[in-house]
Protein backbone atom coordinates (compact mmCIF):
# COMPACT_ATOMS: atom_id res chain seq x y z
CA UNK A 1 0.00 0.00 0.00
CA UNK A 2 1.07 3.52 -0.60
CA UNK A 3 0.30 6.49 1.19
CA UNK A 4 0.52 9.35 -1.37
CA UNK A 5 0.25 13.14 -0.22
CA UNK A 6 0.68 15.63 -3.23
CA UNK A 7 -1.84 15.92 -6.16
CA UNK A 8 0.86 15.29 -8.67
CA UNK A 9 2.53 12.52 -7.14
CA UNK A 10 -1.29 11.11 -7.52
CA UNK A 11 -1.71 11.76 -10.89
CA UNK A 12 1.75 10.16 -12.02
CA UNK A 13 0.97 6.99 -10.09
CA UNK A 14 -2.09 6.29 -11.20
CA UNK A 15 -0.76 6.95 -15.08
CA UNK A 16 0.54 3.40 -14.65
CA UNK A 17 -3.21 1.85 -14.28
CA UNK A 18 -5.23 3.64 -17.11
CA UNK A 19 -6.05 0.17 -18.36
CA UNK A 20 -7.01 -0.61 -14.38
CA UNK A 21 -10.69 -0.20 -13.02
CA UNK A 22 -10.20 2.31 -9.82
CA UNK A 23 -12.70 2.33 -6.74
CA UNK A 24 -12.71 5.45 -4.81
CA UNK A 25 -13.82 5.87 -1.24
CA UNK A 26 -13.83 9.16 0.21
CA UNK A 27 -13.47 9.48 3.69
CA UNK A 28 -12.64 11.95 6.27
CA UNK A 29 -10.44 9.19 8.22
CA UNK A 30 -10.91 8.07 12.29
CA UNK A 31 -11.46 4.74 9.70
CA UNK A 32 -14.51 2.65 11.47
CA UNK A 33 -16.71 -0.44 10.59
CA UNK A 34 -18.74 2.11 8.28
CA UNK A 35 -15.96 2.82 5.96
CA UNK A 36 -14.50 -0.72 6.28
CA UNK A 37 -17.56 -2.12 4.27
CA UNK A 38 -17.36 0.55 1.66
CA UNK A 39 -13.47 -0.55 0.78
CA UNK A 40 -14.59 -4.10 0.83
CA UNK A 41 -17.30 -3.51 -1.55
CA UNK A 42 -14.79 -1.51 -3.32
CA UNK A 43 -12.28 -4.29 -3.29
CA UNK A 44 -14.91 -6.40 -4.85
CA UNK A 45 -15.83 -4.88 -7.43
CA UNK A 46 -12.31 -2.53 -8.88
CA UNK A 47 -8.47 -3.84 -9.55
CA UNK A 48 -7.06 -0.49 -7.52
CA UNK A 49 -9.06 0.91 -4.63
CA UNK A 50 -8.30 4.26 -3.97
CA UNK A 51 -9.27 5.40 -0.34
CA UNK A 52 -9.08 9.25 0.30
CA UNK A 53 -8.41 10.72 3.69
CA UNK A 54 -9.37 14.58 4.42
CA UNK A 55 -11.09 16.61 7.12
CA UNK A 56 -12.62 19.02 4.59
CA UNK A 57 -12.98 22.24 6.25
CA UNK A 58 -15.06 23.56 3.30
CA UNK A 59 -17.92 21.23 4.93
CA UNK A 60 -17.93 22.44 8.24
CA UNK A 61 -19.69 26.06 9.42
CA UNK A 62 -18.40 28.08 11.62
CA UNK A 63 -19.57 26.96 15.10
CA UNK A 64 -19.40 23.07 13.88
CA UNK A 65 -16.87 20.66 14.98
CA UNK A 66 -13.87 20.61 12.37
CA UNK A 67 -10.94 21.54 15.25
CA UNK A 68 -12.24 18.60 17.69
CA UNK A 69 -13.73 16.16 14.45
CA UNK A 70 -11.25 13.22 15.56
CA UNK A 71 -8.19 12.64 13.57
CA UNK A 72 -6.42 9.05 13.72
CA UNK A 73 -4.03 8.79 11.01
CA UNK A 74 -1.78 6.30 12.10
CA UNK A 75 -4.57 3.65 13.19
CA UNK A 76 -5.95 4.42 9.88
CA UNK A 77 -3.08 3.65 7.79
CA UNK A 78 -2.80 0.08 9.51
CA UNK A 79 -6.60 -0.58 8.73
CA UNK A 80 -6.59 0.43 5.02
CA UNK A 81 -3.21 -1.65 4.48
CA UNK A 82 -5.16 -4.62 6.45
CA UNK A 83 -8.09 -4.28 4.53
CA UNK A 84 -5.84 -4.49 1.30
CA UNK A 85 -6.36 -0.98 -0.09
CA UNK A 86 -3.87 0.05 -2.69
CA UNK A 87 -3.71 4.02 -1.93
CA UNK A 88 -4.32 5.90 0.44
CA UNK A 89 -4.29 9.74 -0.87
CA UNK A 90 -4.15 11.88 2.54
CA UNK A 91 -4.00 15.24 1.22
CA UNK A 92 -3.15 18.67 3.54
CA UNK A 93 -5.62 21.35 3.06
CA UNK A 94 -2.84 23.71 2.01
CA UNK A 95 -2.69 20.59 -0.91
CA UNK A 96 -6.60 20.60 -1.63
CA UNK A 97 -6.93 24.08 -1.28
CA UNK A 98 -3.68 26.44 -2.02
CA UNK A 99 -5.57 29.39 -2.65
CA UNK A 100 -9.32 30.95 -2.33
CA UNK A 101 -11.27 29.13 -4.77
CA UNK A 102 -12.70 31.23 -7.58
CA UNK A 103 -15.14 28.93 -7.88
CA UNK A 104 -17.17 26.34 -5.71
CA UNK A 105 -20.12 23.46 -6.58
CA UNK A 106 -23.26 25.33 -5.24
CA UNK A 107 -26.10 22.36 -5.15
CA UNK A 108 -29.57 24.19 -6.08
CA UNK A 109 -31.76 21.16 -5.06
CA UNK A 110 -32.54 18.89 -2.50
CA UNK A 111 -30.59 20.79 0.41
CA UNK A 112 -33.86 22.48 1.95
CA UNK A 113 -34.46 19.40 4.30
CA UNK A 114 -32.51 17.40 6.59
CA UNK A 115 -28.60 18.24 7.55
CA UNK A 116 -29.20 20.76 4.28
CA UNK A 117 -31.65 22.64 6.25
CA UNK A 118 -29.72 22.75 9.18
CA UNK A 119 -26.14 23.22 7.95
CA UNK A 120 -26.60 25.71 5.31
CA UNK A 121 -23.48 25.64 2.69
CA UNK A 122 -22.92 22.01 4.21
CA UNK A 123 -23.45 20.02 0.64
CA UNK A 124 -21.73 22.88 -0.97
CA UNK A 125 -18.19 22.04 0.89
CA UNK A 126 -19.29 18.34 0.81
CA UNK A 127 -19.82 18.25 -4.02
CA UNK A 128 -16.65 20.48 -4.15
CA UNK A 129 -14.29 18.44 -1.97
CA UNK A 130 -16.05 14.85 -3.92
CA UNK A 131 -15.89 17.05 -7.35
CA UNK A 132 -12.35 17.82 -6.95
CA UNK A 133 -11.24 14.06 -6.09
CA UNK A 134 -13.19 12.91 -8.82
CA UNK A 135 -11.23 14.94 -11.16
CA UNK A 136 -7.97 13.87 -8.98
CA UNK A 137 -8.46 10.28 -8.63
CA UNK A 138 -10.91 9.69 -12.26
CA UNK A 139 -12.42 6.60 -11.10
CA UNK A 140 -14.73 4.39 -12.24
CA UNK A 141 -16.58 3.96 -9.39
CA UNK A 142 -16.98 5.83 -6.04
CA UNK A 143 -18.75 4.23 -2.61
CA UNK A 144 -21.07 6.00 -0.51
CA UNK A 145 -23.12 5.19 2.85
CA UNK A 146 -26.45 5.51 3.43
CA UNK A 147 -25.91 6.60 6.52
CA UNK A 148 -25.37 10.00 5.15
CA UNK A 149 -28.40 9.48 2.63
CA UNK A 150 -29.01 12.68 1.51
CA UNK A 151 -25.12 13.13 0.48
CA UNK A 152 -25.78 10.11 -1.55
CA UNK A 153 -28.70 12.26 -3.57
CA UNK A 154 -26.57 15.19 -3.45
CA UNK A 155 -23.48 13.54 -5.11
CA UNK A 156 -26.03 11.34 -7.49
CA UNK A 157 -27.74 14.41 -8.79
CA UNK A 158 -24.40 16.12 -9.23
CA UNK A 159 -22.70 12.93 -11.66
CA UNK A 160 -26.01 13.62 -13.57
CA UNK A 161 -26.00 17.28 -14.15
CA UNK A 162 -21.93 17.51 -14.63
CA UNK A 163 -22.02 14.42 -16.77
CA UNK A 164 -19.62 12.75 -14.34
CA UNK A 165 -18.31 9.41 -15.92
CA UNK A 166 -18.21 7.77 -12.62
CA UNK A 167 -20.52 4.96 -11.05
CA UNK A 168 -22.11 5.86 -7.66
CA UNK A 169 -22.83 2.94 -5.13
CA UNK A 170 -24.59 3.91 -2.32
CA UNK A 171 -23.64 1.23 0.42
CA UNK A 172 -25.80 0.06 3.65
CA UNK A 173 -25.67 1.43 6.86
CA UNK A 174 -22.95 -0.26 9.42
CA UNK A 175 -24.21 -0.47 13.03
CA UNK A 176 -22.82 -1.47 16.26
CA UNK A 177 -24.54 -4.32 18.27
CA UNK A 178 -27.21 -2.34 20.18
CA UNK A 179 -28.14 -0.34 16.71
CA UNK A 180 -26.62 2.53 17.09
CA UNK A 181 -24.65 3.60 13.15
CA UNK A 182 -21.25 3.47 13.53
CA UNK A 183 -19.25 7.00 13.16
CA UNK A 184 -16.49 8.76 13.41
CA UNK A 185 -17.87 11.22 15.92
CA UNK A 186 -19.41 8.81 18.48
CA UNK A 187 -15.85 8.67 19.74
CA UNK A 188 -16.62 12.41 21.02
CA UNK A 189 -19.87 10.88 22.90
CA UNK A 190 -19.68 11.06 26.88
CA UNK A 191 -20.59 7.88 28.20
CA UNK A 192 -24.01 9.17 29.26
CA UNK A 193 -24.45 10.38 25.83
CA UNK A 194 -23.27 7.12 24.13
CA UNK A 195 -26.19 5.36 26.38
CA UNK A 196 -28.67 7.39 25.19
CA UNK A 197 -27.59 7.90 21.83
CA UNK A 198 -29.12 3.94 20.94
CA UNK A 199 -32.78 5.93 20.65
CA UNK A 200 -31.62 7.27 18.11
CA UNK A 201 -32.00 4.08 16.24
CA UNK A 202 -34.72 2.62 18.28
CA UNK A 203 -37.06 6.14 17.68
CA UNK A 204 -36.59 5.21 13.73
CA UNK A 205 -37.62 1.91 13.68
CA UNK A 206 -40.66 2.63 16.40
CA UNK A 207 -42.02 5.00 13.50
CA UNK A 208 -40.78 1.93 10.78
CA UNK A 209 -43.42 -0.10 12.71
CA UNK A 210 -46.29 2.71 13.11
CA UNK A 211 -46.12 3.12 8.80
CA UNK A 212 -45.88 -0.49 8.86
CA UNK A 213 -48.94 -1.04 11.44
CA UNK A 214 -50.94 1.70 8.88
CA UNK A 215 -50.00 4.89 10.14
CA UNK A 216 -49.60 7.36 6.85
CA UNK A 217 -50.40 10.39 8.63
CA UNK A 218 -46.44 12.63 8.69
CA UNK A 219 -47.37 15.59 10.87
CA UNK A 220 -48.51 12.18 13.30
CA UNK A 221 -45.60 10.11 12.41
CA UNK A 222 -43.23 13.75 12.91
CA UNK A 223 -44.43 14.06 16.43
CA UNK A 224 -43.83 10.66 17.51
CA UNK A 225 -40.14 10.75 16.81
CA UNK A 226 -40.31 14.05 18.42
CA UNK A 227 -41.81 12.61 21.31
CA UNK A 228 -39.55 9.71 21.42
CA UNK A 229 -36.22 11.03 21.58
CA UNK A 230 -37.47 13.79 23.90
CA UNK A 231 -38.30 11.15 26.63
CA UNK A 232 -36.10 9.09 26.12
CA UNK A 233 -32.22 11.41 25.88
CA UNK A 234 -31.25 14.83 26.78
CA UNK A 235 -30.18 15.30 23.37
CA UNK A 236 -31.71 18.81 21.42
CA UNK A 237 -33.74 17.48 18.57
CA UNK A 238 -32.25 19.65 15.77
CA UNK A 239 -35.40 17.94 13.39
CA UNK A 240 -37.58 14.74 12.48
CA UNK A 241 -38.36 14.67 8.86
CA UNK A 242 -40.06 11.96 6.65
CA UNK A 243 -39.93 12.50 3.42
CA UNK A 244 -40.05 11.05 0.02
CA UNK A 245 -36.37 9.42 -1.35
CA UNK A 246 -34.52 10.11 -2.66
CA UNK A 247 -36.32 13.43 -4.36
CA UNK A 248 -36.62 14.58 -0.53
CA UNK A 249 -40.10 15.95 -0.61
CA UNK A 250 -42.51 16.60 1.61
CA UNK A 251 -45.54 14.91 1.78
CA UNK A 252 -49.11 14.86 3.72
CA UNK A 253 -50.23 11.23 3.55
CA UNK A 254 -46.76 9.00 2.83
CA UNK A 255 -46.72 6.94 0.02
CA UNK A 256 -43.93 4.94 -2.26
CA UNK A 257 -39.81 4.96 -0.83
CA UNK A 258 -39.66 7.59 1.89
CA UNK A 259 -36.90 7.82 4.39
CA UNK A 260 -37.59 8.78 8.18
CA UNK A 261 -34.28 10.86 9.48
CA UNK A 262 -33.62 12.42 12.34
CA UNK A 263 -30.64 14.69 13.80
CA UNK A 264 -30.12 14.69 17.54
CA UNK A 265 -27.63 17.15 19.12
CA UNK A 266 -25.66 16.07 21.99
CA UNK A 267 -23.13 18.54 24.14
CA UNK A 268 -20.40 17.88 21.48
CA UNK A 269 -21.42 16.10 19.17
CA UNK A 270 -24.56 15.89 16.36
CA UNK A 271 -25.51 12.52 15.37
CA UNK A 272 -27.71 11.35 12.43
CA UNK A 273 -29.57 8.35 11.33
CA UNK A 274 -32.01 7.10 9.11
CA UNK A 275 -34.12 4.47 7.61
CA UNK A 276 -35.26 3.74 4.45
CA UNK A 277 -38.96 1.93 3.48
CA UNK A 278 -41.26 1.55 0.71
CA UNK A 279 -44.83 2.42 1.44
CA UNK A 280 -47.27 0.10 -0.12
P1 LIG B 1 -17.07 10.34 6.46
O1 LIG B 1 -18.02 10.83 7.49
O2 LIG B 1 -15.69 9.95 6.88
O3 LIG B 1 -17.74 9.14 5.73
C1 LIG B 1 -17.11 8.55 4.62
C2 LIG B 1 -18.12 7.60 3.99
O4 LIG B 1 -18.41 6.55 4.92
C3 LIG B 1 -19.45 8.29 3.66
O5 LIG B 1 -19.91 7.86 2.40
C4 LIG B 1 -20.36 7.83 4.78
O6 LIG B 1 -21.73 7.79 4.42
C5 LIG B 1 -19.82 6.42 5.03
N1 LIG B 1 -20.20 5.94 6.37
C6 LIG B 1 -20.00 6.57 7.55
N2 LIG B 1 -20.53 5.86 8.57
C7 LIG B 1 -21.10 4.76 8.00
C8 LIG B 1 -21.82 3.64 8.50
N3 LIG B 1 -22.07 3.48 9.79
N4 LIG B 1 -22.25 2.71 7.62
C9 LIG B 1 -22.00 2.83 6.27
N5 LIG B 1 -21.32 3.87 5.74
C10 LIG B 1 -20.89 4.82 6.59
O7 LIG B 1 -19.02 11.52 4.53
C11 LIG B 1 -17.91 12.03 4.60
O8 LIG B 1 -16.87 11.49 5.33
C12 LIG B 1 -17.53 13.29 3.84
O9 LIG B 1 -18.66 14.09 3.71
C13 LIG B 1 -16.91 13.02 2.45
C14 LIG B 1 -17.88 12.29 1.52
C15 LIG B 1 -15.61 12.22 2.60
C16 LIG B 1 -16.55 14.38 1.79
O10 LIG B 1 -15.68 15.10 2.58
Amino acid sequence: MKTITSVAALREELLNEWEHSIGLVPTMGSLHAGHFSLIKEAKKNNDIVVVSIFVNPLQFGPDEDYDTYPRAFMMDEQYAEELGVDIVFAPTVQEMYPRTMYNKVHVEKGTQALCGKSRPGHFDGVSTVVLKLFNIVEPKRAYFGLKDAQQVAVIENMVIDFNLPVEIAACETVREKDGLAVSSRNSNLTRQERGQAVYLHDCLQEVKKSVEAGERDTAILEEEMRAFLHSNTDGVVDYCEILTFPELKHQSLLSGKIIIAAALQFSKVRLIDNVIVHVK
